[in-house]
């Protein structure tokens, strides 16, 4: 294969991500439509468009409305100027050219960190044999007296231990999935930090390279991603679509992360990981998340006066992501985080970068977006976190 044709395959790759990538709960019931359609024979694509335009004014309503009050959240909490700014201005500074002025507070850090030491994350937030042998049975996070036991060719598939213990990741780069990052030009500084954390498989191809940088050393995949993007690993394409995905995207050696073990439903596609990688000779490192920590980690939160949890609620993986960065990096740089629909300027923003159709922000039923966004904005603050959500240069 030549590289003009491999130029162009990853291109169609890129392309491929502009579908939608999950199975919510309004697509779910755009299905049954389908079916039920079909049945009648009749009219069916009359009714399949009606359901699904109706499904979109729902959604497209429903968002207005959460917006709307956030939007009057994030006024009061970014009027609210940090001190280091206000003396900034006195002295007749200019802030960084990302509209932000931040710097670490070490302080503050540490002080957070001694409320999470006891999740002893680096060790225990992946699981690895050591925290497993005593326990193969591993419970299911959302669905309580569920759980799976280990057979050995996935106890054998674990890492002997945590390849996050004892050592520090340096400076961390979270880069979430927001259309914010579009037109930012972040790529340079976030492929200068130690450690670039990316979510959801997202594309790292052109023409998105300017704005998000190349590098990443963490990646994270869902079931819905697994499903849409690579036939849940069901096929030989599948497989190979997915290694092929992780290596040109990607780079050698990088640790890919998912949650087998939130709900009953995740497990298929997700456990089949290691073996694909396996039976590829792929230098990729598979990875997943130990579904106590992730239990102890809401459980701290809540302590912390941030309840994340209800009914169906959840951390979003951003979210619990950071959290986890808290205590493995020395310092964490967040950017395409931002749940608004339009940037500070009020120009529109995308969902994601890469375009996708998914409707999703601050009206996911799964995430308290509102509640985590006004946390992370109270970290940034502190000095703790920085999210960056300006343009880079
Ligand atoms: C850093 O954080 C500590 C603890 O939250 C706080 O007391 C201190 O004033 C902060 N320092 C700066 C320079 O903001
Ligand atoms: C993996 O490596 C083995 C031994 O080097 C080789 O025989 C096999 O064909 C490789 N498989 C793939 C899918 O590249
Ligand atoms: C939160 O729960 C939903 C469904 O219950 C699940 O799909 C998602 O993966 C969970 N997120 C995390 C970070 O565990």
């Amino acid at each position: 294969m030549d590289s003009r044709q491999l130029t162009l395959l990853v291109h169609v790759d890129c392309i491929m991500d502009i579908l939608p990538s999950s199975c919510r709960r309004p697509k779910c019931r755009l299905k049954s439509f389908v079916v039920i359609c079909l049945a009648l024979g009749v009219l069916g694509t009359c009714l399949v468009l009606t359901a699904y335009q109706i499904d979109i004014d729902v959604i497209s309503s429903k968002r207005a409305q959460v917006g709307a009050i956030f939007g009057e959240t994030w006024t009061a909490i970014s009027s609210r100027a940090t001190p280091s700014e206000r003396e900034e201005e006195q002295q007749g500074q200019h802030s960084s050219n990302t509209g932000q002025s931040w710097q670490i507070n070490k302080t503050a850090l540490l002080h957070l960190r001694r409320h999470l030491n006891p999740l002893q994350t680096a060790r225990s937030f992946v699981l690895s044999q050591d925290i497993s042998t005593k326990k193969r049975r591993v419970p299911f996070v959302f669905s309580n007296k569920k759980s799976l036991y280990m057979k050995d060719g996935m106890y054998h598939s674990l890492p002997k231990v945590s390849p996050f213990s004892g050592r520090s990741l340096g400076v961390c780069s979270l880069v979430g999935n927001g259309g914010i990052l579009t037109g930012s030009k972040c790529g340079e500084q976030i492929d200068s930090s130690d450690f670039v954390i990316r979510f959801n498989m997202a594309p790292v191809c052109q023409p998105y390279l300017d704005d998000i940088g190349r590098r990443t050393d963490l990646v994270t995949t869902s079931r819905d991603r697994m499903k849409s993007k690579f036939n849940s690993l069901n096929s030989r394409a599948g497989r190979e679509k997915f290694v092929n995905h992780l290596h040109d995207q990607y780079g050698q050696d990088t640790y890919i992360l998912s949650a087998p073990f939130t709900v009953r439903g995740n497990i298929g596609s997700l456990l089949g990981i290691p073996e694909v990688l396996t039976s590829h000779n792929s230098s990729a490192v598979a990875l997943f998340i130990n579904p106590s920590h992730v239990e102890k980690m809401l459980h701290i939160w809540r302590e912390l006066g941030l309840d994340l949890s209800k009914g169906e609620t959840n951390f979003s993986s951003g979210f619990y992501y950071a959290s986890v960065a808290l205590e493995l990096c020395d310092q964490i740089h967040m950017y395409g985080f931002w749940p608004f629909r339009e940037d500070r300027e009020g120009r529109p923003v995308h969902y994601h970068y890469y375009k996708s159709l998914d409707l999703g922000g601050l009206n996911n039923r799964w995430h308290a977006m509102d509640k985590e966004y006004e946390k992370l904005l109270e970290l940034h603050d502190h000095g703790v976190l920085q999210l960056i959500s300006g343009n880079c240069r």
